[in-house]
């Protein structure tokens, strides 16, 4: 697939410089405009055309990882990047892939809001021959040849590591954890669930009590936390897909006259600096990381496929955990 695009660069600029050229003959005005926004192929002049359709801006790790990915497609770097974002509406996303495609340009990415329903536009871009590279979450498709790589963390993975230290220390004794889910239908909240109650299976001292989607922003963590705080008295831990919907459960908690990370423990991913900062202030008592320093490697991937070589299917990014300790060490060079 990466020589076939590779040709149909190749290809693209040749006709290209032919329309120039009959332009010329005809004694056109020699505005040769045409070229460098993309017009030919999607792309600008040599510049590698790369369309990205965003799930949206609900999370600092989302804001974190359009700007990851805007720094590294640059100009300078070789890249015309049109960007979208789809307010993490599935709909949108679709409309925006078919606008890429539409363009015409060489190369397409995006992180799908929800894992499923992908099929039909991917068809339309394999038939465009128009390669797709998955960044941050997977799709759920039986056809591989639909994507050229999947890059991004291992979800299932980073809820196990939650659940094995929620497991081994702070279930020494019986406890009840409410959950706050990512968006409903999504690659990470499907898998963090997954691994999370994976790795607390074979401790009976955990009880999963509740468990609601409050969509990966602060503010339906908050609102979900809330009615949680009212239905059960005795909660004492919050296990948050990710840091924003911790820091609503936070507010929650603390509105309740509660005190977070001492009378209720919450446990989150992806570590932000906001989250990272109420980890060094003891009020989240964990944090595995979820990279979303995305754009580099997205970069090399995208010219190693221009220049014909070829990617692994599955590229994992690495991520760490954190305790306060740990925190505290860290925040002083964290990057987002
Ligand atoms: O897909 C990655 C997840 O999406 C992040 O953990 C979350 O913060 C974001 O909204």
């Amino acid at each position: 697939m990466a020589s076939t695009t590779f040709h149909k660069r190749a290809i693209t600029a040749g006709i290209a410089a032919l329309v120039l050229g009959l332009s010329a003959c005809a004694g056109g005005d020699g505005d040769s405009t045409g070229d460098s926004t993309g017009d030919s192929g999607g792309g600008g002049g040599d510049l590698i055309s790369v369309g990205f359709a965003q799930v949206g801006a609900e999370s600092g790790w989302r804001t974190a990882n359009t700007t990851s990915i805007k720094d590294a497609l640059t100009q300078e770097n070789g890249f015309d990047l049109k960007f979208s974002d789809a307010q993490q509406k599935q709909e949108n996303q679709i409309q925006a892939i078919r606008s890429y495609i539409a363009q015409g340009v060489d190369y397409i990415a995006f992180s799908p809001v929800v894992e499923s329903g992908w099929d039909a536009v991917l068809e339309e871009a394999k038939t465009a021959n128009i390669p797709v590279i998955l960044t941050d979450r997977a799709v759920d498709t039986e056809d591989e040849s639909l994507y050229v790589t999947f890059i991004g963390s291992d979800f299932v993975e980073e809820g196990r590591r939650i659940g094995a230290y929620v497991s081994e220390t702070l279930a020494t004794e019986p406890i009840k954890v409410v959950e706050l889910q990512g968006t409903t239908g999504s690659a990470p909240a499907i898998d963090r669930k997954t691994g999370f109650e994976e790795a607390t299976a074979d401790n009976p001292n955990v009880e999963i009590i509740a468990s609601q989607t409050g969509n990966f922003t602060r503010a339906e963590g908050k609102t979900v936390m809330e009615g949680f705080l009212q239905a059960y008295p005795d909660i004492d831990v919050v296990y948050a897909h990710n840091d924003d919907m911790g820091l609503g459960a936070i507010e929650a908690i603390e509105a309740a006259g509660k005190v977070p990370g001492q009378d209720i423990k919450v446990v989150t991913i992806d570590g932000v600096k906001d989250g990272m900062q109420a980890l060094a202030d003891g009020k989240i008592t964990y944090i595995v990381e979820c990279n979303p320093l995305l754009g580099p490697d997205l970069a090399d991937i995208i010219k190693t496929l221009d220049e014909g070589g070829t990617v692994e299917k599955r590229i994992v990014t690495k991520d760490e955990e954190f305790d306060q300790e740990a925190a505290i060490a860290a925040l002083p060079d964290r990057q987002y």
